[in-house]
C-alpha cells in the first residue's frame, strides 16, 4: 500500500537531540524548508540527560590545542586529529552561538561562565547549567527555539528506512507515526537531505545511562541503507552509574564525573582510594581507565559495586552543585551527605557509529549524520567527557553549512521516488519485542565491559539464534512480528548488536574502551586502524 501520507522538504532532520535541533535550526535559518521528525516528544532524546556539561576552551589559559591533545589521549591513537582540531576550534564559538540561541550557563560572582573538570581534561573547560542538569537546559534552550521558528516537527514519528531514487541519492525517509493528528500511520518525508540525528544505542545493553529511545535506530537504518558504519566496538562504559542491584535493567542514574571533577573520592568497601597510584590523575583519568579499575577492584573484591565518597562537599554543596543527582540519590535511599554512594559502570556512549567526513556527510549521498549516531572521527577509541554535546553542535551547524551551500548550487536534487514501496512490510523479519530483554543479557554478559574471544563468540552465537527464529518464521508461515515501535526497536538492536559484537571479535588488542580479557595490550602495530562496515542492502 501506499504511504498515508507525505510531506515535501528540502531537509528532513530525524532526531531532537542537540545535533538535530542545531542543524534544523541552522538549515531553517538559512531558508530551507526544514521538518523534524522524533520517535518520542522533542526533548525526550539523552540530551536532556547529560549532567556534566559542555567542554570548550573558554577559560583564561586554555586554548583549542590543550583540548586538543586531551581529546587525542582519550582516544588512545585512533581518532582523526583534523575532526578533533575543527572540533575544539569551533568549540567556543558554537557554545556561544547556543547561548545567543537561549541557553543559560552557570556564571560564577563576576558573570564569568563557571568552569568544571571532568575525567581526563587538565583543565577546568567543562561549562554546566543548573549545576548538574546541563543537557535539560540545552534541550529547553533548543526546542523552545525550533518552536518560535514555527519549524515543522512531527512527534512519535519511528524511523524506517532511507528512501533513495534510481540513482542511490537519498530521497526522504519513510516514517511509522503512532499516534493522534494529520499524520498517523505509515508516511514519507521526501527530501534530497536528510540529517540523521538518531542519538545512541545503549540499550543495547541490560544496564545503560541512556533513555528507552536509545536502540540504535540510525546505525540500523544506515547499515540498511548501505552507508558505511565504523568503530562500533568502542562502546564507553560510564565509571560511576548509580548501582541500584545487580539485576537493575534499562535506564540508570547517572552519577557525573563533575562530581569527581569538584573532588569526590572512589574508594573501596574498606575506604581505600583504589585509584590513586593508577594515573597521574587517579580519579580524574580518562573514563576507560577509570571504569576498568572499577572493575578491576570489583573482581578483586568479589563485589558488583564500588564507592563514591562525597561527603565532605557538605549539604550545602550538594544541594547547589549537584541537585539533580542528590534527589536521584535519595529517591533511591542513599544520602550522600552523609554516606558514600555506590556506583558501578554501565553503558553509556557509542563512540562509533555512522561514518562520515568534516562535514557530516556519510558515504550514502544527501545521507548525513550527527551527535551520537555518527562517526565524525573526534572520539577514537574512547570519547573524552563532555565532548559530546559539543560535537554535536559543532558538525550540526557543518552539516547544515554543506547542506545550504548544495542547496544553492542545486547539487542536492534527488528525485522523489514513487510512493514507498510496502514500508510496512520489511524485507528482513521484525522481531517479538520480547527479544529485546535476551539481546540486552546477551550483550551484557558477552559484550560488556570486559570481553574476551569466547565471550563473545557465545554472544554472536545467541544473537544469531535469535535472528535464525524470526527468520525462519518469516519463510516457513511468511510471518513477521506486528510492526509497530516495540518490534522496530528490537530489530534495529539485534541488528547493531550483531554488528557490534563481529567488530569486537574481530579488534584482538585492548584500546580505550575496547577491553579484551585475551588480547591485554594495545597492538599499534596491528590495530591502529578502523573497523569499518557497510552491509549489502540486498541482503541484510
Ligand atoms: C558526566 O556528566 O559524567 C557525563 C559527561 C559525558 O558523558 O560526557
Amino acid at each position: 500500500p501506499a504511504p498515508g501520507w507525505s510531506l515535501d522538504s528540502d531537509v528532513v532532520v530525524v532526531g531532537s537531540g542537540v545535533a538535530g535541533l542545531t542543524a534544523a535550526l541552522r538549515c531553517s535559518a538559512a531558508g530551507l524548508r526544514t521538518v523534524v521528525v522524533t520517535k518520542a516528544r522533542l526533548d525526550d532524546g539523552s540530551t536532556r540527560w547529560a549532567q556534566g556539561g559542555i567542554a570548550a576552551a573558554l577559560g583564561e589559559g586554555d586554548t583549542p590545542g590543550q583540548h586538543l591533545d586531551d581529546t587525542l589521549v582519550a582516544g588512545v591513537g585512533l581518532c582523526d586529529e583534523e575532526a578533533v582540531r575543527t572540533l575544539v576550534t569551533e568549540g567556543p564559538g558554537a557554545v556561544r552561538r547556543l547561548i545567543e540561541t537561549g541557553a543559560h550557563f552557570d556564571t560564577g560572582a563576576e558573570g564569568a561562565i563557571e568552569l568544571t573538570r571532568e575525567g581526563g581534561h587538565h583543565r577546568r573547560r567543562i561549562v554546566h547549567a543548573g549545576g548538574d542538569a546541563t543537557g535539560a537546559e540545552v534541550s529547553r534552550a533548543l526546542v523552545e527555539a525550533v518552536r518560535a521558528r514555527d519549524i515543522p516537527t512531527v512527534e512519535n514519528a519511528l524511523v524506517l528506512d532511507l528512501l533513495t531514487d534510481a540513482e542511490g541519492r537519498t530521497a526522504g525517509v519513510s516514517l511509522h507515526v503512532m499516534g493522534e493528528g494529520q499524520h498517523d500511520g505509515v508516511g514519507a518525508v521526501h527530501a534530497p537531505a536528510v540529517v540523521l540525528a538518531t542519538g545512541g544505542m545503549g540499550q543495547v545493553f541490560s544496564a545503560t545511562t541512556n533513555p528507552s529511545v536509545s536502540t540504535g535506530d540510525g546505525v540500523a537504518l544506515a547499515l540498511r541503507a548501505g552507508a558505511e558504519v565504523s568503530d562500533l566496538e568502542f562502546v564507553q562504559f560510564h565509571p560511576t552509574v548509580l548501582f541500584l542491584g545487580a539485576d537493575a535493567e534499562g535506564q540508570q542514574p547517572l552519577v557525573s564525573e563533575a562530581v569527581r571533577g569538584e573532588g569526590a573520592h572512589l574508594v573501596d568497601a574498606d575506604g581505600v582510594r583504589f585509584m590513586v597510584g593508577q594515573h597521574e590523575l587517579a580519579e580524574l583519568a580518562p573514563r576507560d581507565v577509570v571504569a576498568k579499575g572499577i572493575t578491576r577492584r570489583m573482581q578483586e573484591r568479589g563485589t558488583d559495586h564500588m564507592y563514591l565518597d562525597a561527603r565532605h562537599f557538605g549539604a550545602h554543596m550538594w544541594e547547589n552543585r549537584f541537585p539533580t543527582i542528590l534527589a536521584a540519590c535519595r529517591a533511591h535511599g542513599i544520602d550522600p551527605v552523609t554516606e558514600p554512594i555506590p556506583v558501578a559502570p554501565a553503558a553509556h556512549y557509542a563512540s562509533g557509529g555512522v561514518r562520515t567526513d568534516s562535514y557530516g556527510r556519510t558515504t550514502v549521498p544527501g545521507l548525513y549524520a550527527c551527535g551520537e549516531v555518527a562517526c565524525t572521527g573526534v572520539h577514537g577509541a574512547n570519547r573524552l567527557a563532555s565532548n559530546s554535546l559539543l560535537e554535536g553542535l559543532v558538525y550540526a551547524e557543518r552539516i547544515a553549512a554543506d547542506i545550504t551551500a548544495q542547496h544553492a548550487r542545486d547539487t542536492l536534487h534527488a528525485r522523489v521516488p514513487h510512493p514507498v514501496a510496502h514500508p510496512e512490510i520489511p524485507s528482513h523479519p521484525l522481531l517479538p519485542s520480547e527479544a529485546r530483554f535476551a539481546i540486552q543479557r546477551v550483550m551484557t554478559e558477552g559484550a560488556g565491559v570486559l570481553r574476551s574471544a569466547e565471550s563473545l563468540a557465545e554472544a554472536a552465537a545467541a544473537l544469531a539464534r535469535i535472528h535464525a527464529e524470526a527468520a525462519g518464521a518469516l519463510a516457513e508461515h511468511g510471518k513477521t512480528a506486528e510492526p509497530g515501535v516495540d518490534t522496530w526497536e528490537t530489530t534495529n538492536l539485534l541488528c547493531v548488536a550483531r554488528v557490534l559484537v563481529a567488530a569486537a571479535q574481530r579488534r584482538e588488542e585492548t584500546r580505550g574502551c575496547h577491553w579484551r580479557e585475551d588480547h591485554a595490550d594495545r597492538d599499534d602495530e596491528a590495530w591502529r586502524r578502523h573497523i569499518v562496515v557497510r552491509l549489502n542492502p540486498d541482503r541484510t
